[in-house]
This record gives C-alpha cells, sequence and structure tokens, in this order.
C-alpha cells in the first residue's frame, strides 16, 4: 500500500499538524510534533495516535523546535525506509541538548521489528511503541518523563482502535483514509508486514460508516478504505449474527450518498472476488481503479514469494476486472531482482506488465528483511548493479504505459474532484478522476467551482503524469 510514495521512491516524510479546529485553539501545556513515513497505514495511524494524545492533553505543533515530544511513525518495508529514520533521528541530537526535557519515540514497524533493541541502539530514543499499542502511550510517556525508558511492543489479535475518532492531520478537506482492518495472514515471503502488524483483524463495519458519515458530513468528498488486504475484509456481529465481507461494505460505504467517492487500497489478487468488482460497477461513486500487486510475472519467482498466484492466474484476473469494467484503471507494486530471479523471469515481468498495460506501478528493488521466509531460506544473490539495472527498465516501461494510456484519454470527459489550486499556478485546479489520474485544468472565472467540486473536464493533453484538459460543465 504505497498511496503516498513518489512512483519510484518509497521513502516518504511529511512534518504534521492539526488541520482541525483543535489546532487553531491549542491551549496545551504540552505539544507533540509528528512524522509519519511509508505506507497510508501510518498516516492514518498517525492520526489516531493525534486523537490520543489530544484527549491525554497534548496537543499537536508542526515545529520540531516547539515540541516536548517528538515522534517518528516507522516504516521498516525496505532497509532504505529504516535508514532514512535512522539518519533522521541524529537531526534531533542538537534538539535535545538544548532541551533535555525533550522525549522522542520511535512507533509503527519499526519500532516492533527492532523492539526494546533500538534503545541500545539509538541513545537518544525514550519511547519505542509498535503499531497496535497506541492505546499505552500516555502511561509510557508518563513513564519516561519520569526518567524510565519505555517500550510497548504487543501485537493483539483484536485491536482496531474502532472507538478513535482520527484527527485529520495536513488534511485537504477533500480526501480522508478510513482504516478498516489491520494486520496481514499473507505471509508472502520478502515481506516483514506480517511480523510488524500481526495477526489480520476487521474492524465493526457501523464504525466504519460511521466515520465515513462524520467525514461527509464535515464537508469530506472521497474516503479511501485502507486495509493490507481489504479484499479479505470480514466483519462478524457476535451478537445478531451478521456476517460483512468487503463487498458488502463498499455497498453501504456507497449508498452513504452519491457525492462521496469511495477508493480503496490494497487489493491481494488472490482475494479480490467478483462480488467486488460487481459492486464497483453498481455504483459510480466507488472510483474505477484497483490497485492489484503483481510483484513479479515469473510463474516460478510467484511461487517463491509465496504469491499463491500464477503468471496466468493474475492475467486471468486482470481479464475479469476488464470485462466487468472496461474503463477500470490498474496499478501493480512490482519487486525488481528478487531472490534467483534470472533474465528470463525479469522478461516475463516485463512482458506481463505490457500485458496488464498498467496505469501506474510503484517499483521496488528487491531489500532482505530480517525474519522474513525468504531472508531464511534464499539467498539474495541477484547483485545491486543488476537489480538497479532491472528496475531502470521496470520504469522506463512503466512511463511508456502511462503515456501510452494517457494519450487514449485524449477528447474523453473527465469528473474530476478538485483537491486544491494547482501546484504550479493558482489559476489551474488539480484534482483527480475515478482512475486516479491527475488533471490540471485552468480555471472559469464564470464558473464557480470551489474545492471539494466535481468538474466535468474534457481531456486536451497530456504528460505521463498528468492530464490536462478545459472546463466542460
Ligand atoms: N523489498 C522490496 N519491496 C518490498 N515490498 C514489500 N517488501 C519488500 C521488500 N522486502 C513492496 C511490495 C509491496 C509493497 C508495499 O512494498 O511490492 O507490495
Ligand atoms: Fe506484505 Fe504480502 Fe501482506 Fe502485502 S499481502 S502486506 S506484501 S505479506
Amino acid at each position: 500500500m504505497e498511496l503516498f510514495t513518489d512512483k519510484t521512491i518509497d521513502e516518504t516524510r511529511q512534518g504534521e499538524a492539526f488541520s482541525s479546529k483543535e489546532n487553531q485553539e491549542n491551549t496545551f501545556s504540552r505539544k507533540f510534533f509528528i512524522e509519519s513515513y511509508g505506507c497510508a497505514m501510518n498516516f492514518s495511524d498517525s492520526e489516531i495516535i493525534a486523537s490520543i494524545l489530544n484527549s491525554n492533553g497534548y496537543g499537536s505543533t508542526k515545529f520540531e523546535e516547539d515540541a516536548d515530544l517528538i515522534f517518528l511513525n516507522t516504516c521498516s518495508i525496505r532497509e532504505k525506509a529504516e535508514l532514512t529514520i535512522r539518519k533522521r533521528l541524529t537531526e534531533f541530537r542538537k534538539l535535545k541538548k538544548k532541551r533535555p526535557g525533550l522525549l522522542i519515540g520511535v512507533l509503527g514497524c519499526m519500532a516492533e521489528r527492532i523492539k526494546g533493541k533500538l534503545l541500545e541502539e539509538e541513545k537518544l530514543v525514550d519511547i519505542v511503541v509498535g503499531p497496535d499499542a497506541y492505546r499505552t502511550l500516555p502511561l509510557l510517556i508518563n513513564e519516561a518523563e519520569s526518567g524510565t525508558k519505555a517500550v510497548n511492543v504487543l501485537l493483539s489479535r483484536d485491536e482496531t482502535y474502532a472507538d478513535i475518532s482520527p484527527i485529520r492531520l495536513n488534511s485537504n478537506g477533500v480526501s480522508a483514509f478510513v482504516s478498516i482492518m489491520r494486520g496481514c495472514n499473507n505471509m508472502c515471503s520478502f515481506c516483514v508486514v506480517p511480523f510488524t502488524r500481526g495477526r489480520e483483524r476487521s474492524r465493526d463495519i457501523e464504525s466504519i460508516i460511521n466515520e465515513c458519515k462524520d467525514l461527509f458530513s464535515q464537508g469530506y468528498k472521497e474516503v479511501t478504505l485502507l486495509g493490507q488486504n481489504v479484499d479479505s475484509y470480514n466483519w462478524v456481529d457476535h451478537v445478531n449474527g451478521t456476517v460483512a465481507d468487503f463487498a458488502i461494505l463498499l455497498e453501504k460505504v456507497a449508498q452513504i450518498s452519491p457525492t462521496l467517492r469511495i477508493r480503496f487500497s490494497t487489493s491481494h489478487p488472490k482475494d479480490i472476488t467478483d462480488n467486488v468488482l460487481f459492486t464497483m460497477r453498481k455504483y459510480d461513486n466507488i472510483c474505477k481503479y484497483i490497485h492489484l500487486p503483481v510483484q513479479s510475472g515469473s510463474t516460478r519467482i510467484l511461487q517463491l514469494m509465496n504469491r499463491t498466484y500464477t503468471r496466468e492466474w493474475y492475467l486471468g484476473k486482470v481479464k475479469r476486472i476488464k470485462e466487468i469494467m472496461p474503463e477500470c484503471a490498474i496499478s501493480a507494486d512490482i519487486i525488481a531482482g528478487f531472490c534467483t530471479e534470472e533474465e528470463k523471469d525479469h522478461q516475463d515481468t516485463l512482458g506481463i506488465m505490457r500485458e496488464a498495460a498498467y496505469e501506474f506501478s510503484y517499483m521496488f528493488i528487491y531489500s532482505e528483511r530480517p525474519g522474513t521466509l525468504a531472508a531464511k531460506r534464499y539467498y539474495d544473490d541477484v547483485d545491486i548493479d543488476t537489480k538497479k539495472r532491472r528496475l531502470a527498465e521496470i520504469i522506463e516501461l512503466q512511463n511508456k504505459l502511462s503515456f501510452e494510456s494517457n494519450t487514449k484519454d485524449i477528447g474523453k470527459h473527465s469528473e474530476v474532484l478538485i483537491e486544491g489550486d494547482s501546484k504550479r499556478s493558482d489559476a489551474h485546479w488539480v484534482g483527480r478522476n475515478s482512475q486516479n489520474k491527475v488533471v490540471v485544468f485552468e480555471k472559469d472565472p464564470l464558473k464557480q467551482f470551489k474545492k471539494g467540486d466535481y468538474a466535468i473536464v474534457e481531456i486536451t493533453d497530456y504528460t505521463q503524469a498528468t492530464l490536462f484538459g478545459r472546463i466542460i460543465r
């Protein structure tokens, strides 16, 4: 799930502050600064953490110099992600010298993976908290304030933070993340997530619907339902005996309002059902876009990765999506240079990309993660130059595919949800269409559009990354 990442660069960073009313009235005597890295789930978790801290008397600040508490919500997915965090930690040394009472906390996947050892390795860290232990943060802060370093990395089988109303951080007021499940049971051999985020569990359906309704009533127009594997969403209500799968959840969220857009991420190809696809087709407000990580185009490598599908089976899934929704855009995650990958496996990856004709991809070099099945069973035997060359070829092909896909949009009328001013000029709006493509178009002084409105835009030009157009209505 890499919603926030640049398509080729995999580590992100974003300082955050309340965008809500609480911030303007920020009268708290103690302040925290939180920075999120990695996947959308971490950004969503930071909003839960902000809510927990807020209820316990801590206000946010966007300036690390003003903070009594600095939190890094971390990612472990690749080694580079962890190195980025370690480097960032060193930047707080000076600050800590200046302000001896300042507490530094490492949260999220890296906290879970390295656990208490992080305190030995990174001397300036005071608090280490795993993804399922955020409710205990206020206690851990107290402990650290009294001079004892504090760690809680217990994983849970049922924590979903269902009752916590996230405080929206750095929000554009138009789109928001809503977490629907946590953890992953899939055990892909390269992946550290099952170890850092624990077993899969689904969040109470009523709490999800209520959060989406609240967002809509506050003016939000788009929700992205988040989970490591949303298609295995499965809520069992033990009181009235009802069961809801992802198709049912999607339908219920879609019925909140036809003007509330729904996106979701991530889908495992083995779990996305025809029911989900038919529900997507039935509702115009469910965006026609599926992130469907392939990882590799070689059946042999897929087997080593424990992805549980073959190349042909995956392509069958793509065909099925296009049969049911010809206009649906598909994106993928792709790993270059997994253990034992040979040139012909790499060619299979390039081949499957051409056949699936992905609109976008998130592309990575394989990075061995301690404790994973791959680290235990296989040699990381593809040299770094070969990995880099293969990744470059994958990126080059994806750029070509994105360009070709955008070519076909010329002359089409696209419904665009306006997210704000274009970065390059405030005479232009920027938004996304149903297919998740970024669309930039000139503001029309006669038509009073604002952020959060839908505009119908005729596509007149494009680059590989962006569509350009003019307002029709
Ligand atoms: N090395 C490189 N990429 C990885 N991913 C997960 N684990 C690794 C790893 N060890 C990628 C996968 C996944 C995405 C979130 O990150 O493509 O779908
Ligand atoms: Fe990792 Fe696979 Fe689970 Fe995705 S589905 S989080 S790649 S184990």
